[in-house]
Formats: C-alpha cells, sequence, structure tokens
C-alpha cells in the first residue's frame, strides 16, 4: 500500500499573511507526523511566502498548475522550472476549474505533465467526470479517455512518479462527497488502467487521491477502501484545524 498523501489546493484564495499563518499552524500542527505525506499548494502569489515557513519542514508544496514551455513568450503563464526554483516539489495538473473555465484539454493536461516531470515535479494528475456524464452512465469512458490522453505513452518509470487525483466535479465544493463505494468503484478502475499502461507493480505504487467534498467526518469511510491513498482537498484545507484532523486522522 502506497503512503497516504493529502494536498490541500487552495485554489484563489489567500493572501500573503493568511498563507503564511496557515502554513505556520500546518507546520505546527505536523510536527512528528510519519505515517502520511502532507503537500499544500497556495496560489502563486504566496508560493514563495510559503516556500519558507515550510523550509526544512516534511510538508511539500505545490503549484496549481504550470504551463508546458520553460520560458517564452507567454504571457500570465508560470513554467515548471519557476515552480522549481521556488522550492515546489509538486504541482496539480488538469484540475476540472482548468479544464472547464480555462478549456484545458486531456492533451494539454498531457504536455503540462511531461513539463512538470522534466522539471523535476512530481503531478497530481486530475480526472473526473461531470454530473451528467455520471447521469449517462459514462464515467468510466470519461475517466479512462482523461487517463489516456494524458499518461497514455509514458514510461514505467514515469508513471511512477506521478499521483492521480479522482475528482467527480459534481463533488467538488458542492457539499456533495461520493460515497466510499463510489469512489472505490472509479479508484479501481482507475488502478485496472494504470496497469494496461504498466505493470502490476506500478500500478500498485501509483497513489490515488479522491478529491470532492472531503471533510474531517467524511475522511475515514474513504480510506477504508483499498484504492484510495488519500485526499485533494479544497475548502476544508483552508483552515488549519479542519485539514488537520484531515491528515492526522
Ligand atoms: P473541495 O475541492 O474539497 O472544495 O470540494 C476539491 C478540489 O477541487 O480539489
Amino acid at each position: 500500500m502506497p503512503r497516504p498523501l493529502f494536498a490541500g489546493n487552495w485554489k484563489l484564495n489567500l493572501l500573503r499573511a493568511g498563507a503564511v499563518d496557515l502554513a505556520g499552524a500546518l507546520r505546527k500542527g505536523l510536527e512528528g507526523e510519519k505515517n502520511v505525506d502532507v503537500v499544500v499548494c497556495p496560489p502563486y502569489t504566496a508560493l514563495a511566502a510559503v516556500t519558507e515557513v515550510l523550509k526544512g519542514s516534511a510538508i511539500g508544496v505545490g503549484g496549481q498548475d504550470l504551463y508546458w514551455q520553460d520560458s517564452g513568450a507567454f504571457t500570465g503563464e508560470v513554467s515548471g522550472p519557476m515552480l522549481a526554483d521556488l522550492g515546489c516539489r509538486w504541482v496539480i495538473v488538469g484540475h476540472s476549474e482548468r479544464r472547464s473555465y480555462f478549456g484545458e484539454t486531456d492533451e494539454a493536461v498531457g504536455k503540462k505533465l511531461r513539463a512538470a516531470q522534466k522539471a523535476g515535479l512530481e503531478p497530481i494528475v486530475c480526472v473526473g467526470e461531470r454530473l451528467d456524464e455520471r447521469e449517462r452512465g459514462v464515467t468510466k469512458e470519461v475517466v479512462g479517455r482523461q487517463l489516456d490522453g494524458a499518461l497514455g505513452g509514458l514510461t514505467k518509470d514515469e508513471l511512477r512518479k506521478l499521483t492521480v487525483a479522482y475528482e467527480p466535479v459534481w463533488a467538488i465544493g458542492t457539499g456533495k462527497v461520493a460515497t466510499p463505494e463510489q469512489a472505490q468503484e472509479v479508484h479501481a478502475f482507475i488502478r485496472e488502467r494504470l496497469l494496461k499502461l504498466s505493470d502490476a507493480a506500478t500500478a500498485r505504487e501509483v497513489r490515488v487521491l479522491y478529491g470532492g467534498s472531503v471533510t474531517p467526518e467524511n475522511v475515514r469511510g474513504l480510506m477504508e477502501k483499498p484504492d484510495v491513498n488519500g485526499a485533494l482537498v479544497g475548502g476544508a484545507s483552508l483552515k488549519a484545524d479542519s485539514f488537520l484532523k484531515i491528515a492526522r486522522g
């Protein structure tokens, strides 16, 4: 079983002072915690301040997105080497908000994850179906297409260095968490897909996180499922006490 990973996606929230306070409280609250990995993904503007606060701690820092070119005339974008230069070791790619509000395709997600790995960052690759897709019974088709589009062609070694997050779009920010059974069904499907793309050892090793309205109250039920290896947390990661409860159990 891979080590559980809990990642906080702060999205478009917090100015530097608030981000520093939250990071400081997490550092304190997670001191001596050896059983789980914890990552926070602040907005770009707070990354430098947060990496400074968390320097020398076990808490990793990640970007929420990146562009696939390292540098050049791409106004507004931030690259993998820039994130790495700030001390990030992680980056979220293909979040459903990027896909739906900013038109990100599976192909773009694939390019971003390759750029992240080239820069030495560990990508957290998000997949998940919309409500209408679940209602039409095409959840696995959608998630399978997203996985193949982003991960197809990666070597086993590259697959081992990424994390997948299953985030049903209907569960994100809605308070409507997937049941542990719903999550497990898709996680097992993701694991099968990883097996097709690699081998049994690799498929077992890749962490598959659940994301979408995770709270301290519902996380244990999800974590009891064999293919759920942690959580990507939005709203509940913005308060130290709730994120600590999620991460520490
Ligand atoms: P949520 O967001 O926990 O607020 O639902 C999760 C995510 O978007 O990663």
